[in-house]
């Protein structure tokens, strides 16, 4: 192993740029080089590689975003565009690539590693959705429920003093792990998740209790991805059924996304990305590389993108008893 390719792929999350700082420093540490590609696959497509070098990552941990920029790319998922980034890797004598990113990332190098297997592929899960099978938690998903709470705790404030019902968006494509633990960290009076079917009647049976006494902020945490549809279709249901209520909805949007990561971020990233080196020295490829139950865990790329985290039916429960 002489030459690692480090990049970063999909919606960023905060971390990325800990996890790109520990690759770095643990190969400096065995002596093997780094390249940068900039902006994820697109980058490995175009060639645009960068030498990584302990000057590059210096001030960089306490950073959100991603020093490599990322990028959704349309054009890896065709045979030509894997075709001209092998090209561009062996043209760079790349011996292994380390791709931090989630679902869209990891089926990527999946696809690559069957066509190309001489190049050794490590994924480490970088997402603020916390949806990728084998690892507790992803790269970015601590700071998103932090900055989502914070900011539920705010709309809290200014919901109560006008006695109003609030719908808070928050992201997760196909998941609702940030709408969950951010709605039970801020006291929602409810949460809507795609992954479970008992939300709408439960939140109906909760808006009866509340039309008897309608002086309380309400807060409705719904995740982007739940079936019911959008917040905003979500308010002009519930502003039919009650007419009189003064019902907001706020889109927290991209604001989770960005920031700095909080402290458990910034250590699991450095643990994965030193453990993603390790990885590759003891000849380990073609795995995602997460933590579960406090350990480093391999999952295969074929295993990491056909199974899903589950939602911990304990929190689903809690939040029933709680909310
Ligand atoms: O990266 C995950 C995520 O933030 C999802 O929660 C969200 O649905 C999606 O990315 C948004 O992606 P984009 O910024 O490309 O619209």
């Amino acid at each position: 192993m002489k030459r690692v390719a480090v990049l970063t792929s999909g919606g960023d999350s905060p971390g990325m740029n800990a996890a790109i700082r520990a690759v770095v420093k643990t190969a400096y540490f065995y002596q093997i080089e780094v390249f940068g590609v900039l902006r994820g696959y697109e980058g490995l497509i175009q060639g645009t590689f960068e030498p990584l070098n302990l000057e590059r990552v210096h001030n960089i941990i306490h950073r959100g975003g991603t020093i490599l920029k990322s990028a959704r790319s349309e054009r890896f998922k065709t045979e030509e565009g894997r075709k001209q980034a092998y090209e561009h890797l062996l043209k760079h004598n790349i011996d292994a690539v380390i791709a931090v990113g989630g679902d869209g990332t990891y089926t990527g190098a999946k696809v690559f590693c069957e066509e190309f297997p001489e190049i050794a592929w490590i994924g480490l899960p970088g997402t603020i959705d916390n949806d990728l099978y084998g690892t507790d938690f992803t790269i970015g998903y601590d700071t998103a429920i932090n900055t989502a709470m914070e900011a539920i705790d705010r709309i809290r404030d200014t919901a109560d003093a006008l006695n109003r019902l609030f719908i808070v968006e928050v992201m997760g494509r196909d998941a609702g792990f940030i709408a969950l633990r951010s709605g039970i960290a801020s006291g929602a009076e409810a949460v809507l998740i795609p992954e479970s079917k008992a939300d709408l009647p439960r939140l109906l049976r909760r808006l009866e209790q509340r039309a008897k006494n309608p002086e309380h902020a309400f807060i409705v945490v719904v995740a982007e991805g739940d079936e019911i549809g959008s917040s905003l279709a979500l308010k002009q249901k519930l502003q039919y059924k009650y007419p009189r209520w003064d019902i907001r909805v706020v889109v927290l949007g991209h604001l989770q996304r960005g920031g700095a990561p909080t402290c458990a971020d910034r250590v699991l990233a450095s643990e994965l990305g030193f453990a993603a080196v390790e990885a590759l020295r003891k000849g380990i490829k073609n795995v995602a590389i997460g933590k579960v139950h406090k350990e480093i865990h391999y999952t295969p790329f074929e295993q990491a993108i056909k199974h899903h985290n589950d939602i911990n039916p304990n929190l689903l429960r809690l939040l029933e008893i709680l909310a």
